[in-house]
């Protein structure tokens, strides 16, 4: 889907509100604080899962306006699959602690949530700055690939070389980051509902800036202070709290599975902002 971007500088994005309320106020609140209207704001997916409030959330980003691409999370949930589709090995944590968040989930969506999830897109385009920009979840052609900091430079190329694109935007892997790939921008402004294993309990999200009318954009990443506790209280009563709960307060994820030996080092150790200038 093409969509048009008013007034081009900033926009806002996010990925994973991650069926936290909690984290989804946060960032609406931020977005206000910003003076930034929903339709410069962009999600992208996985509104659903771990947290304890999958219903609240939709409302709440429906209500909201902001742009909003579909997660793995929605692809499964809208066609009743029976996991996230993020395939796990079997009896991985990963797979052990989804088996647990996933059907909590499934069954805690109301119909109307389902529908609404079917009908969004899997991705959205539009230019800024003389560049098209491509909004996608994990992979150009698979919705679940997970894209770390860490994957090899050859494989975004492939994929923004699918995407058609000078920029993309993405999700789904948890942890912020921003690259160039040659002349081009991978931009990856992370998750609000689940820290990045920093060790810290913020969540991520991203802004490009500039000044659009002379080609010039800046790209930054920014913690996401919100009331982790509450989330993390609200998901140990919903009673499907398994690590996520914990994860919520340590900033360490319960499982490593999915991360590249880069990533996975890096457990614990406090993210810096980023910043990064295209011109
Ligand atoms: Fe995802």
């Amino acid at each position: 889907m093409n969509i048009t971007i008013p007034g081009t500088c900033p926009i806002l994005c996010f990925g994973g509100p991650y069926s936290s309320l909690q984290a989804t106020e946060a960032i609406r609140r931020e977005a206000q604080r910003l003076d930034i209207p929903p339709d410069r704001v962009i999600c992208t997916g996985d509104i659903v899962a771990y947290c304890a409030n999958p219903n609240e959330t939709v409302d709440l980003i429906r209500e909201w306006g902001c742009h909003v691409i579909k997660g793995n999370c929605e692809e499964q949930l809208a066609q009743r699959a029976g996991d996230c589709g993020c395939g796990f090995g079997e009896g991985t944590v990963c797979d052990l602690l989804s088996n647990s968040w996933y059907a909590f989930a499934d069954r805690s969506v109301r119909d109307d949530v389902r529908a609404w999830m079917a009908e969004l897109p899997t991705t959205l385009t539009f230019d800024i700055a003389g560049r098209r920009a491509r909004v996608i979840h994990g992979g150009v052609r698979v919705n679940s690939r997970f894209i770390f900091a860490s994957t090899p430079a050859a494989e975004k190329v492939s994929e923004l070389n699918a995407a058609g694109a000078d920029l993309v935007i993405a999700g789904h892997c948890g942890i912020p980051f921003v690259q160039h790939v040659g002349e081009r921008v991978w931009f990856n402004p992370g998750v609000i509902g689940m820290p990045a294993n920093d060790g810290s309990a913020d969540g991520w999200y991203g802004l490009i800036e500039g000044t659009c009318d002379n080609g010039g954009l800046r790209f930054s990443l920014t913690r996401l202070g919100y009331d982790s506790f509450g989330a993390a209280t609200a998901l140990r009563q919903s009673g499907h709290a398994n690590g996520y709960a914990e994860a919520l307060l340590t900033g360490r994820w319960p499982s490593l599975d999915v991360l590249p030996d880069k990533e996975r080092a890096a457990t614990g150790h406090r993210l810096a902002a980023e910043r990064l200038l295209l011109t």
